[in-house]
């Protein structure tokens, strides 16, 4: 090759390159379901930013986990995945389970008093001033009866003891869940014999404390890297942990063998893997009901989506215009379609992805804003002001939060507003 061919062929190879690095155009339209989601919302909707649940998608979902459930297994709802006292009602009522987990004493309220019939598990160890709120906010005419309807998780002696404490100045009998580590290392007891102390501490307060089960979380035994160990693996040995918990119970206290208990474990990650066989005797899951995009997970494939970020487009410009880069307002779009517009949405900064249209995208050189976030896209995005701009939590349980309410969706209209849980 002379001089000039190798010139020649070097500027060929830089333009071959440009080429392949510049980003395609991925953007479309809406599909026909955001389609008639936006066409709904534009007719009954409040054109503030919503959360939406699809009640009939939700259905399909509840469907598919009753048929993962293991059979010989009760389920109970993770109440901070759901967070809406009405949508609880009816996961509850579709799922045929009266059986909530519960993470915030505010919530647990909130519950106890909207459905006295629930069974309450806590998901995570209330500091004992915070379980204390709890019976000073309960009325003295509840038909919860805490005694027998909650069962408080404990995660160490020294916490046991302070239960202890509330059980008598509050005069009452409190239910003790026991948190084990099955291999998460999240807290709760690590070794079985660690739960002698404890024992011997319920033996000795019959009046005031009942052992009432174990709950052992386990979401990890999907998550480690298959290199390492295999999902069945980690359940396995989670399995062995969780039986060592169980022997050492029957061994020190054999009373408990023919008690009714509360043996807890799973969530929506590892609620599959306990299909055919199980210790615990209900598990719990939540998330998959609606599938945040952090549950896009082999092990829930077969669940879908059911909840969306919908917000109007407050806002529409061609092309991007920067701050001090004016100049580039025409010429980023032929280099990057992507850029051929602007939306200003309002809102924005969720935990949430871009869901509809396809190929919408934040600007990092323009920044973010929970007031009015850019969005750019493609021509082919064709929103217009006051369409909405989708977006699908990366997960529910804050998020949901962040709104008022839910709408609540059957056959792309709108049903339903229900609260959100708060406090
Ligand atoms: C103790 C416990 N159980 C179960 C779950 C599962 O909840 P989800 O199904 O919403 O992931 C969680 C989630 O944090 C948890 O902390």
């Amino acid at each position: 090759m002379n001089r000039r061919q190798f010139i020649l062929a070097g500027v060929a190879a830089g333009i071959a390159g440009a080429i392949s690095i510049k980003p395609s155009d991925n953007g479309s339209p809406y599909d026909d379901y955001f389609s008639a989601l936006n066409s709904s919302l534009k007719n009954q909707g409040t054109f503030l930013p919503s959360m939406l649940v699809d009640l009939d998608l939700l259905d399909k979902n509840i469907e598919v986990l009753k048929q993962q459930l293991n059979p010989s297994v009760d389920y109970r709802i993770v109440a901070k995945s759901l967070p809406s006292p009405d949508l609880l009602a009816y996961v509850m009522d579709k799922a045929e389970t009266n059986k909530l987990m519960v993470f915030h004493q505010p919530f647990l309220t909130t519950l106890a008093n909207d459905y006295p019939q629930t069974d309450i598990l806590m998901g995570k160890p209330m500091p004992v001033k915070a379980a204390e709120m709890f019976y000073q906010k309960l009325p003295t005419t509840s038909e919860f009866n805490a005694s027998t309807q909650l069962q408080w998780l404990i995660d160490s002696k020294e916490r046991l003891k302070q239960y202890l404490t509330l059980a008598k100045a509050q005069n009452t009998l409190v239910q003790v869940n026991i948190e084990i580590d099955v291999g998460l290392h999240r807290g709760g007891l690590q070794q079985a014999q660690e739960l002698d102390a404890l024992l011997k501490i319920i033996e000795n307060n019959q009046t005031h404390l009942r052992f009432s089960g174990f709950m052992g979380y386990d979401p990890h035994i999907v998550k480690i890297p298959s290199i390492v160990k295999s999902p069945e693996q980690a359940f396995a040995e989670s399995q062995a942990i969780y039986q060592s918990f169980i022997e050492r119970l029957y061994q020190q206290a054999p009373q408990y063998k023919t008690q009714a208990l509360c043996f807890n474990g799973a969530g929506s990650p590892s609620l599959l893997l306990h299909k055919e066989k199980t210790l615990a005797n209900e598990l719990s899951a939540g998330s998959c009901l609606v599938k945040p995009v952090d549950f896009d997970i082999a092990s829930l494939a077969q669940y879908t989506p059911a909840a969306f970020i919908a917000t109007p487009v407050l806002k529409k410009m061609h092309g991007t215009q920067l701050p001090a880069l004016e100049f580039a307002k025409s010429i980023l779009p032929i280099w990057d379609k992507n850029l051929q517009q602007t939306y200003f949405i309002y809102g924005g900064k969720w935990l949430a992805q871009y869901e509809s249209p396809a190929g919408l995208q934040g600007n990092g050189l323009f920044g973010t804003s929970t007031n009015q976030a850019i969005v750019n896209g493609s021509e082919k995005t064709n929103l217009a002001v006051d369409d909405h701009v989708f977006l699908r939590p990366t997960q529910s349980e804050f998020v949901f939060l962040q709104f008022g309410n839910i709408i609540a969706l059957r056959n792309k209209t709108i049903e339903n507003q229900w609260d959100i849980l708060h406090g």
